[in-house]
């Protein structure tokens, strides 16, 4: 038998959406089901679905043995999302209005849950999947955790800002990748390999997230700009610079954040960020995960030709612009 083709990315998007919204078609229509399908109806990226699928063919399996998977690992993103934009107090989301925004508090609290269940459903059919999957899905929570006590904090240390996003991004990345070569049978050897791609290229993912939040376009990225800023979230970024600016012995920064999140000058942070070389120290630093994320993939066992989408996603990743 010929060894299976790899398929490009554009037809695994297209089959990950087509099944997707016939899924989201069939839900109930019960208003419990009404924010789940607003959310998963926005147009977005579907990176860790792709990844699924991706992570799938890249040991030789059928992509459509891994739809329900993809669909899964995107449903809990999107819990996720919910429920993070309620605790960031974010009004927009892929440029609409939050779930919470757009209904209220505790519908977002209630189908947010639901989607958890949902996810639940769709990833319990190999029980490796689900194990994997329960404990990565602890990871996010935990790291969500460590996002929280962040704000509140003045002395945050970068090892324990990439120790949170590991877990609040990252590890889902780890977790999608894992969860396609495990429906395709890949050895835990490789299956391991892969993980370290995705973590490191959820790492890098993160620290573009935190620089688009912070120097972005709005109109592409589709959240408030600065609103990590606002929040006094200690990103890479905020970190650094509070380190810069202490050594320099400003204190604009500390000042700003001594004042509650409303009456922030966000405008004024970003000046002095950018005084401070900030957008090109965070792009070095996101420029080293993305070298080891493609180490780690060049170590996978596997004939080349078969990285080629998942090197084609890293790359649309990180240069991205929302
Ligand atoms: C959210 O991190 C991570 C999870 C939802 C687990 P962020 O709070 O930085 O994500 P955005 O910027 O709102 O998308
Ligand atoms: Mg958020
Ligand atoms: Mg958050
Ligand atoms: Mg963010």
């Amino acid at each position: 038998m010929a060894a299976r083709t790899i398929t490009s990315s554009e037809v695994l998007r297209a089959r990950f959406e087509a099944h997707a919204q016939a899924w989201i078609a069939a839900l109930p229509a019960l208003a419990l089901y009404a924010p789940m399908a607003y959310l998963m109806r926005l147009p977005a990226k579907r990176v860790r679905p792709m990844a699924v699928l991706m992570g799938c063919e890249l040991f030789g399996g059928d992509h459509s043995t891994a739809l329900d998977e993809a669909l899964g690992i995107e449903l809990f993103h999107n819990f996720t999302l919910m429920h993070d934009d309620i605790m960031d107090a974010a009004p927009l989301r892929r440029g609409q209005p939050t779930v919470h925004a757009k209904w209220d508090v505790n519908t977002a609290i209630l189908s947010g849950d639901a989607m958890l269940v949902k996810a639940y459903q769709l990833m319990g059919r190999h029980p490796k999947v689900l194990a994997l999957f329960s404990a990565h899905a602890l990871g996010v929570c935990e790291g969500q955790q460590l996002d929280m006590e962040f704000e509140a904090r003045r002395d945050v240390r970068v090892e324990e800002y990439l120790e949170m996003i590991r877990l609040k991004t990252a590890v889902l990345l780890r977790c999608a990748l894992q969860t396609g070569a495990l429906v395709a049978g890949a050895s835990e050897e490789e299956t391991a390999r892969l993980g370290t791609f995705g973590e490191e290229l959820g790492l890098a993912f993160q620290l573009r997230d935190d620089l688009l939040d912070a120097f972005g376009d709005p109109a592409k990225v589709g959240k408030q700009q600065g609103g990590d800023l606002r929040a006094g979230k200690k990103t890479w970024i905020l970190i650094r610079a509070l380190e810069l600016s202490d050594a320099a012995g400003r204190s604009e920064l500390r000042e700003e954040l001594a004042r509650s999140s409303s009456e922030r000058d966000v405008p004024r942070m970003l000046g002095v960020l950018h005084e401070l070389d900030l957008p090109a120290l965070a792009a070095g630093e996101l420029d080293r995960h993305h070298q080891k994320a493609m180490a780690a993939l060049e170590a996978v066992a596997v004939p080349d030709e078969r990285k080629e989408t998942l090197r084609a996603l890293a790359g649309a990743l990180l240069e991205r612009s929302n």
